[in-house]
């Protein structure tokens, strides 16, 4: 595990979409290979929205959908491999390495909706990303490494 002086943790408030891609755009702009950014939060807390942003900002431009049933989406970004993982549908966390999670840590950075299913098999480098419904918005509790602290600023 990642030293306790060594992470960051922040809580943003997400008011309306605008929010989410700005919060979105800052995480893609520091996102590179082998990083795990976990989206965690029930359904409707935003986790889709928010890595849909994070694909548009590093320039997919194709249609981002929710990976719900195919459990994974690898999207070739512009200098970037990016996997899409929703694995609210997955049997087992075994599964998760049928899926290739491994190959995509080593190839590219991987977005995962539904950590709970696999915690354990998340990097300790992992940012984590705790999305919930306030108000008409979002709120977002952030903790990882302290590399990623600009993202709150
Ligand atoms: N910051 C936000 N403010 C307002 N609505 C939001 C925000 N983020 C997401 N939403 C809305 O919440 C709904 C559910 O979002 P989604 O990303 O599909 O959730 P999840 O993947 O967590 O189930 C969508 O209609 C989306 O537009
Ligand atoms: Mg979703």
């Amino acid at each position: 595990m990642a030293q306790i002086s060594d992470v960051f943790r922040a809580e943003l408030t997400l008011p309306d979409l605008a929010a989410t891609a700005l919060l979105a755009g800052r995480i893609a702009s520091r996102l590179k290979a082998g990083d795990a950014v976990a989206l965690w939060g029930d359904l409707g807390a935003g986790k889709t929205t928010l890595a849909r942003d994070i694909l548009r900002s590093l320039g997919v431009t194709e249609d981002v959908p929710s990976p719900s049933f195919t459990i994974v989406q690898t999207y070739d970004t512009p200098g970037l491999i990016v996997a899409h993982y929703d694995l609210y549908r997955l049997k087992s966390a075994r599964e998760l390495f049928e899926l290739g999670f491994a190959e995509a840590l080593e190839d590219g950075a991987a977005l995962v909706e539904w950590p709970d299913r696999a915690p354990e098999h998340l990097p300790d480098t992992t940012l984590h990303l705790r999305l919930r419904i306030a108000d008409d918005g979002r709120a977002v509790k952030i903790t990882g490494p302290q590399r990623w602290a600009d993202i709150a600023a």
